[in-house]
C-alpha cells in the first residue's frame, strides 16, 4: 500500500513535469509567433512539426523572455544525433566534416579579419561545415560570435529542415560557386543541366535523365562525400607518368608539402594527412574513381563513362606542365634575390597559401612587400587550374578552353613578361 502511494506520487509529479513542459513548448511558439512569425511558420511546414519536435526539442527551455535569451542554446549537429545517428555518422566520416578544420589550416585565414570567418561571409560562410570541438567553438565564443553551431543546416535550412530542399542542386549552389571551384556555373550550363532545367520547364518527360550534384555526389543518399581528386588536384602516390609526377612535386613544393630543397615533408604535410586534403594511397584514389565510373554507369556505358574520366586526368597532366613552368620561373627570381622571402614564408619559395595576402601582416597589408608576379601565380593555381580540370570532369567546354586551359597561357605570358622586366630593372640597378 505504502510502496502504491510512492508510486502514484512519481506518476503525479511525471505528470506535472509533462504539463509544465507542453507549457514551455506552448509559451515559446505563442512568444515568438509575434517577434519572429516568419521563423514559427517555416517551423509549422516542417516534418518536425508534424512529429512532436518542437523549439525546446533543440534549443532547450531555460531561456522565456527577452532578458534572459542567450540562455537559449544553439544546438550543434550533436543535438541533431540524437534522433538522426546514421545521418550524422555519415557525415562524419565525410569531406564536409573537415570543413572548418581545412579553412584553418591554411596560414590566409589568419591574415584576414575575423569577419570574413566566424562572421559566416568570406571563407566561414562556405567552411561552417564540420562538427567544432569544444575549444574550437570556446575560440568562437571568446571572439563574440554565437552562431554557426550547426552544419546540418547548410543543405537543409532551418527551421523547416526539409529532404526535398536538401536534394536541390541549389542547395549547394552558395558554396560550389565561383572563383575556385564554379561546380554550379559549369554543371548549370553543361548538357546535364541544362536537362535539368528542362525537366524543370516541363520540356521533357518527368521519368527522363537529368543527373544533379546529389546524383553523383551523394548517390546512395548518403551524407559522406568525396572525390577521388580532391580540391587541390595533388596525389600521393605520384602519377606513373615521370615528367607529370616531376611537375606535382613542383606544385607540392609551392603549397610547402614538400620541402623545395629536400623533398621531404613540409610544413604543411602533416594538415594533408589528417584533414585528408589529397589520397594518400592508390587505393583510396582508385575506389572514389570506381564509385564515379559506376554512376556514370546509370546513363551511359561503362568505357564511355571511363574514357570521360581518364580524359580529365590527362588534361589534369597538360595542365600541370604549364603550373609546374610558371612556378619554376617565379622560384627563379627567388633563388636570385629579385623577390624578398616574406617573413611567413616558410621557404625562399613561392607559397600559394597566402592566397593573395603575399607579405602582409595580421589585418595590415604590407604593400611594400606584396609581390604582383606571386600574385598571377596564385591566380593561374586557385582559378584556372582548377577551372581546366574540374571543367572536364562537369562537361563545360567553355570552362574548360576559355575560363580555364586560355587564361593559363595568359597568366604564363603575364608571368614570363614580369620575370624580363623583373631581371632587366635588377641589372640596370646594378
Ligand atoms: C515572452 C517571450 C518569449 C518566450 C516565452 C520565449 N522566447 Fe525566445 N526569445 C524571445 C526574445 C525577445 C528573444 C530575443 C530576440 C531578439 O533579440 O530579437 C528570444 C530569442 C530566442 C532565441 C535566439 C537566441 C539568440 O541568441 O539569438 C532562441 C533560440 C529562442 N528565443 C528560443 C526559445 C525557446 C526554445 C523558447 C521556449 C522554451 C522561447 N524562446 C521562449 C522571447 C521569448
Ligand atoms: C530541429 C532543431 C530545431 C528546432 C525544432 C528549432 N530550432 Fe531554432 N535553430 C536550430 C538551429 C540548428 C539553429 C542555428 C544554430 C546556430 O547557427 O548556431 C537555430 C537558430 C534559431 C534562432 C537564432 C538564429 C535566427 O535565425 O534567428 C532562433 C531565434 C530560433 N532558432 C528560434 C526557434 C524557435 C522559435 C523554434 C520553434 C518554433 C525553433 N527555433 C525550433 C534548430 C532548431
Ligand atoms: C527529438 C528528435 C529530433 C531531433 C532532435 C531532430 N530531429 Fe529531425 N526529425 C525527427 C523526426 C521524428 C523526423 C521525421 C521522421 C524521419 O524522417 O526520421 C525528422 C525529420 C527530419 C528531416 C527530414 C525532413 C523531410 O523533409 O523528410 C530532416 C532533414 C531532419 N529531421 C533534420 C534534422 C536536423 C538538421 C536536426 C538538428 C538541427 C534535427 N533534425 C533534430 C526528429 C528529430
Ligand atoms: C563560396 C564558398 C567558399 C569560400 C568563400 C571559401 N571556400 Fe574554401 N572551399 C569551398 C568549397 C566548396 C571547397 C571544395 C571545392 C572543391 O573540392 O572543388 C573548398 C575547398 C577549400 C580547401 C581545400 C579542402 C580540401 O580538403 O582539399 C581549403 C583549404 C579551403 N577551401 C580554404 C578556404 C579559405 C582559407 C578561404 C578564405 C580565404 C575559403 N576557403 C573560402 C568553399 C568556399
Ligand atoms: C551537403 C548537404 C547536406 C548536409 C550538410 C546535410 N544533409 Fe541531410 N540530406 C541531404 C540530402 C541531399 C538528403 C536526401 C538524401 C536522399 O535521400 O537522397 C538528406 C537527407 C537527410 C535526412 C532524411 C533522411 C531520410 O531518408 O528521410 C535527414 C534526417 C538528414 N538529412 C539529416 C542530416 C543531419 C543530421 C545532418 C548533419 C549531421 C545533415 N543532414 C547534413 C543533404 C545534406
Ligand atoms: C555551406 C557550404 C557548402 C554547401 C551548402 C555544400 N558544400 Fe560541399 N563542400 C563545402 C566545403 C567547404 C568543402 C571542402 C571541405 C573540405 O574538404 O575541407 C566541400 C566539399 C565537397 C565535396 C568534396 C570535394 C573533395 O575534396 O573531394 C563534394 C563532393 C561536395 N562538397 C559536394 C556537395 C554537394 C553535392 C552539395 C549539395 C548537396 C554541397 N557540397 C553543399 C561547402 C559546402
Ligand atoms: C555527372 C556527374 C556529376 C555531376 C552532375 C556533378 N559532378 Fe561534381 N564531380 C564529378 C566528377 C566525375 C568529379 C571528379 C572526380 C574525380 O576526382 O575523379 C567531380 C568533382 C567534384 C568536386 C571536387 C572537385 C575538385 O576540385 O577536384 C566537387 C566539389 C564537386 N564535383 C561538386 C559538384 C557540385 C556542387 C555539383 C552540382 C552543381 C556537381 N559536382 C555536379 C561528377 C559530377
Ligand atoms: C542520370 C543519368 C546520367 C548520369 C548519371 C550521367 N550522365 Fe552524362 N549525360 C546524360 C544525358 C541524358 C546526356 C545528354 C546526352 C546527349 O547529349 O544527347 C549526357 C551527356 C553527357 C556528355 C556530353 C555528351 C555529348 O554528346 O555532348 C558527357 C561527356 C557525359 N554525359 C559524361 C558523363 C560522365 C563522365 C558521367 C559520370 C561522372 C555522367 N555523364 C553521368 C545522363 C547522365
Amino acid at each position: 500500500m505504502k510502496k502504491m502511494k510512492w508510486m502514484l506520487g512519481l506518476v503525479g509529479f511525471g505528470l506535472l513535469a509533462m504539463a509544465s513542459q507542453t507549457l514551455a513548448k506552448d509559451a515559446c511558439i505563442t512568444c515568438h509567433e509575434k517577434i519572429s512569425p516568419g521563423q514559427v511558420q517555416d517551423w509549422r511546414v516542417s516534418r518536425h512539426a508534424g512529429e512532436g519536435v518542437s523549439c525546446d526539442a533543440c534549443h532547450g527551455d531555460a531561456h522565456s523572455s527577452k532578458a534572459d535569451y542567450k540562455k537559449a542554446k544553439m544546438p550543434s549537429e550533436q543535438v541533431c544525433k540524437e534522433c538522426h545517428e546514421e545521418q550524422f555518422d555519415q557525415f562524419s566520416h565525410g569531406k564536409h566534416n573537415f570543413g572548418w578544420k581545412a579553412m584553418n589550416a591554411i596560414p590566409a585565414t589568419h591574415m584576414a579579419p575575423d569577419e570574413l570567418m566566424e562572421g559566416g561571409r568570406g571563407c566561414g560562410g562556405c567552411h561552417n561545415m564540420g562538427i567544432k570541438s569544444d575549444e574550437e567553438k570556446a575560440e568562437q565564443l571568446a571572439k563574440g560570435y554565437r552562431y554557426q553551431n550547426n552544419s546540418c543546416d547548410e543543405c537543409h535550412t532551418r527551421h523547416a529542415f526539409s529532404k526535398k530542399e536538401a536534394k536541390n542542386p541549389h542547395a549547394c549552389q552558395q558554396c560550389h560557386m565561383g572563383y575556385d571551384h564554379p561546380q554550379w556555373e559549369m554543371w548549370s550550363s553543361s548538357k546535364h543541366g541544362e536537362r535539368y532545367f528542362a525537366k524543370l520547364a516541363g520540356d521533357l518527360p518527368e521519368g527522363a535523365a537529368a543527373p544533379v550534384c546529389q546524383t553523383c555526389h551523394m548517390g546512395d543518399g548518403s551524407h559522406n562525400n568525396h572525390t577521388a581528386w580532391g580540391f587541390l588536384g595533388v596525389r600521393l602516390p605520384l602519377p606513373k607518368d615521370p615528367q607529370w609526377a616531376a611537375d606535382q612535386v613542383t606544385i607540392l613544393k609551392a603549397l610547402a608539402v614538400l620541402n623545395p630543397e629536400t623533398g621531404e615533408p613540409g610544413p604543411v604535410y602533416p594538415a594533408v594527412a589528417a584533414l585528408d586534403l589529397a589520397r594518400l594511397t592508390e587505393e583510396a584514389w582508385q575506389k572514389e574513381r570506381t564509385k564515379m565510373i559506376a554512376t556514370c554507369s546509370q546513363c551511359h556505358s561503362e568505357e564511355y563513362g571511363k574514357e570521360q574520366l581518364a580524359m580529365g586526368d590527362a588534361i589534369m597532366q597538360k595542365v600541370d606542365r604549364i603550373m609546374a613552368d610558371a612556378i619554376e620561373v617565379v622560384a627563379g627570381l627567388y633563388k636570385d634575390g629579385l623577390i624578398e622571402k616574406p617573413a611567413d614564408y616558410p621557404y625562399n619559395y613561392p607559397f600559394l597559401l597566402t592566397f593573395m595576402e603575399t607579405g602582409g601582416e595580421a589585418g595590415v597589408k604590407d604593400a611594400s612587400k606584396l609581390s604582383y608576379i606571386d600574385q598571377v601565380l596564385l591566380q593561374m593555381y586557385m582559378k584556372h587550374r582548377m577551372r581546366a580540370y574540374q571543367a572536364f570532369f562537369h562537361v563545360n567546354p567553355d570552362y574548360a578552353y576559355w575560363y580555364g586551359w586560355n587564361e593559363m597561357r595568359k597568366d604564363m605570358g603575364e608571368i614570363q613578361e614580369l620575370a624580363k622586366t623583373m631581371r632587366a630593372t635588377h641589372k640596370a640597378k646594378h
